[in-house]
This record gives C-alpha cells, sequence and structure tokens, in this order.
C-alpha cells in the first residue's frame, strides 16, 4: 500500500517508524517530515495545510492511504476536501472530518458535545462579544480560581488559568476585546478549574466502534518538579499507575462510549484518533479537552507499546471494522524524554550539530526526532523540542533510567532536559 503521512514532529517519527515495521507500507512518505522520518521512508516537502499540493502529490503518486498527524489540516478540513474530490475520495483517509476535528477546533462545540451526550467536564459558559457585559459579570463572581479559554485554536496558548478575579476581568477583556489569541478568542470558554492528576488517553475509531490505545501521561512544564512555563511536552510515560482497571472502566462508561455513541449519533465522520486529555478528581475522570490527533510526545510512548500491525488497524478503521480486530500491546513500561534547545519555550537558536546519535531502531530504545534536519552527514536542531528518547522498562523507573542513559551519550550546543519524568511514579 502506497502511504503518505502528514506531519513533522516526533510523533510523526514514532508513526512512521511503526508503519515502516508493516508489509502492507510500500512506499512510505512523509510530508515534510525531519531527519528521522527520512530513515522510516521518503520524506517530501509539501506544506500540509496546501490541500491542492498534497491532492496532486496523491495522484501523481497514486498514494492509497493518507494519515494526518497534527490537527490542523483537519481542523480546516482535509478530509472533507479529499471526499468531495472524485481523484481522492477513494483514498484511505485516517483523520476525522472538519466537523469531527471541531472537537478540538472549538472548545465551546466540545462543550456543547459533552453537554449532549452526558459526557463529565468542567461545568462552563461561553461567552463572545455579544454577551461581554455578561462575561464580565460571571467571571467576576466565578469562585477562584477560574480557567479562561479561547474557542478556538491557539498553538497551545490559549488557556489561562486565573488565581485573581482582577487578572481574570482582565484577561477575558483582552481575549474578547483586544483579539489576543486572534480569531481563535472571539469566543472565550469560562469554565471552572478542576483539581487532579491528568493522564492522556487515546483511541483509534470508525466512527462507531473504538479501540482503546495504552493510556499516557505527559510533563507539559519546561522545569523539574513541574515548574516553569508551559511546554510542548518535555517527557511521558505509559502505563500510568494510577489508570487502573476499575478507573479505566468507568473512562470508556463514562467518556469513551459516550463520546463515540455521540459521534455515531449525529452523524459526525470520524475515522481517526481521538485523544482524551482527562483529569482524576477523587477516582472520578473528567475531560479537559479532546484532540483530533495524537499526543506529542505520548505517541512516543503509545506506539511504542503497540504490537498489531497498525496499517491492518487503518485499514479495519477505514471500513468500520474496528469491531473484528483486536489490539496487542507491551506489557512493559515505556518513557520518552525529550532534549530541547537552549531557551525553548521562548526564543532558542536552530542549526546546532547533534552528536552522539545511535541508530534509531535499536531494540531497547529509540530515538524520535522532533525538531531536527540532515544537512550532508550531519543532523542538526532544527527547533525548540529536538528529539526525545523512548525506552523500555519493568517499571517506569527504570525505563526513565534507560533513557537518561541514552540521553547522556548524546549531546548538541544548549541542549536540556528534564531527568525527572514520570517523579510521582518512582
Ligand atoms: P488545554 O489546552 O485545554 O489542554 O488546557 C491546557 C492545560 O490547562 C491542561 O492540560 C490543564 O493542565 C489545564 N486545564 C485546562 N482546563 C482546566 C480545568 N478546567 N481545570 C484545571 N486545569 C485545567
Ligand atoms: N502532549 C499534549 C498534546 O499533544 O497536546
Amino acid at each position: 500500500m502506497r502511504i503518505l503521512l502528514l506531519g513533522s514532529g516526533g510523533r510523526e517519527h514514532a508513526l512512521a517508524w511503526k508503519i515502516n515495521q508493516s508489509v502492507w507500507a510500500n512506499p512510505l512518505y512523509i510530508a515534510p517530515g525531519n531527519a528521522g522520518t527520512a530513515q522510516c521512508g521518503k520524506n517530501v516537502l509539501l506544506d500540509i495545510t496546501d490541500f491542492d499540493a498534497i491532492g496532486n502529490f496523491c495522484l501523481s503518486e497514486k498514494i492509497e492511504m493518507v494519515i494526518v498527524g497534527p490537527e490542523e489540516p483537519l481542523v480546516k478540513g482535509l478530509y472533507d476536501y479529499f471526499k468531495s474530490n472524485e481523484g481522492l475520495q477513494k483514498i484511505y483517509f485516517i483523520g476525522p472530518s472538519k466537523n469531527g476535528a471541531q472537537l478540538e477546533g472549538s472548545k465551546a462545540f466540545a462543550k456543547a458535545f459533552m453537554q449532549r451526550h452526558k459526557v463529565p467536564t468542567a461545568k462552563y459558559r461561553e461567552f463572545d462579544a455579544s454577551s461581554f457585559e455578561e462575561g464580565v459579570h460571571y467571571v467576576k463572581e466565578h469562585p477562584l480560581p477560574v480557567v479562561l479559554k479561547a474557542d478556538g485554536l491557539a498553538a497551545g496558548k490559549g488557556v489561562i488559568i486565573c488565581q485573581t478575579s482582577v487578572e481574570a476581568v482582565s484577561e477575558f477583556e483582552l481575549m474578547l476585546q483586544k483579539a489576543k489569541f486572534g480569531e481563535a478568542s472571539r469566543k472565550v470558554v469560562v469554565e471552572e478549574f478542576l483539581e487532579g492528576i491528568e493522564l492522556s488517553v487515546f483511541v483509534l475509531t470508525d466512527g462507531k466502534n473504538y479501540l482503546l490505545l495504552p493510556e499516557a501521561k505527559d510533563y507539559k512544564r519546561i522545569g523539574e518538579g513541574d515548574t516553569g512555563l508551559n511546554t510542548g511536552g518535555m517527557g511521558a510515560v505509559s502505563p500510568v499507575p494510577f489508570a487502573s482497571p476499575p478507573f479505566m472502566q468507568k473512562v470508556e462508561r463514562k467518556i469513551i462510549k459516550p463520546t463515540i455513541d455521540g459521534l455515531h449519533k449525529e452523524e459526525i465522520d470520524y475515522k481517526g484518533f481521538l485523544f482524551f486529555g482527562l483529569i482524576n478528581v477523587n477516582g472520578e475522570p473528567y475531560v479537559i479537552e479532546y484532540n483530533c490527533r495524537l499526543g506529542d510526545p505520548e505517541t512516543e510512548v503509545v506506539i511504542p507499546r503497540l504490537e498489531t500491525d497498525l496499517v491492518g488497524l487503518f485499514v479495519a478503521a477505514t471500513q468500520q471494522e474496528l469491531d473484528t480486530v483486536k489490539l496487542t500491546v507491551d506489557e512493559k513500561s515505556a518513557a520518552t524524554v525529550m532534549a530541547v534547545s537552549h531557551g525553548y519555550p521562548g526564543i532558542y537558536e536552530k542549526g546546532f550539530e547533534i552528536r552522539g546519535l545511535k541508530k534509531a531502531d535499536n531494540k531497547n530504545f529509540f530515538i524520535f526526532h522532533s525538531g531536527t534536519k540532515q544537512d550532508g552527514g550531519r543532523i542538526l536542531t532544527n527547533g525548540g523540542r529536538v528529539l526525545c528518547v523512548t525506552s523500555y522498562g519493568k517499571n517506569i523507573k527504570g525505563a526513565v533510567a534507560n533513557s537518561l542513559a541514552i540521553l547522556e551519550k548524546i549531546d548538541f550546543d544548549g541542549m536540556y532536559y528534564r531527568s525527572d519524568i514520570g517523579y510521582e511514579f518512582k
């Protein structure tokens, strides 16, 4: 099967690595990819939001399956573009319709969807310019802390947790009146703060059935002990010790099943990954957010624990036959630790040579590239998050220690990583 995978991060390297092991995949193209994905297939220079360019490439290379890594092309309607184009509509497509991607693309859509289908989530109200005054009053009176969320995609920056009413009102005004997040904050969701520990749960769904993938926990803050600025993710572990069978049964019964049934009932086309950002509040799961894709860096621990052929699963998903297949999962723990550029998540430089890289397809650890590029015989840093090392272990502590030992041998100017990933599970 001729496959095109869209994206360029560590998530896509992990997907490409797994797809490349499938007997079905030949050839595998990754657009635009990075120096790591180039070891698993052929990188092609395509803008992943240029639908015509993607469509033309699929036609000229006779692509039979498209898999979308990041949310942006999905939220912009790439699925619908394929389905409305005669030459492209037969291509197997992994990723939801524009409507389905609204679960991530619009917080207000997601909250209303959860309300319709009785999925547990924080209480909320939504406001826009026409309800601004009412919103100010609501925010002022809201118990603290209060959470403000820009409705649309805001590069992971659109959520503000406010500790004081003064701050909350000021942020609310900035979002709605000064377009702090541009178009994304034309609407604002105001919700109650939930106290608990977060985890990421993923399914692959065909819009009717779903397969539950291994759960994971990511570490978003730049500093050890979960301090400092938010990042795209500094590491992840899987499994998550507190995700016990009874807890996960609750997650399926109260959250996953009603969500998938809701998509089905509302006739929303959804054949792809769905990511449930959950919080465990005294043993009860609540949805913090939906994403219409896999997480990064969670994918770098989830995919290495999957034993089942991924391309076979994708085919079953496109045929709405996921009820006929089974997943097998490696019982071992996996941990990934992300190496980032000096200055990230603020301003950083790129183009430094990465030294000490080992072959990525070792049996016990994998080096997944996030922001790298090939420069002749050298591999250079090309982003804030540069690469992550995933290792297996008997438990999380062991897996993290293995990744840290590999990272000791890798080096680039200004390299930084957290050495406390998984700290609460030691
Ligand atoms: P999001 O962009 O929706 O993932 O939100 C970013 C982060 O903000 C989440 O990972 C949580 O840590 C935090 N967050 C969002 N909503 C809430 C909430 N209602 N209560 C507590 N924390 C929240
Ligand atoms: N690691 C969280 C995300 O991918 O959104």
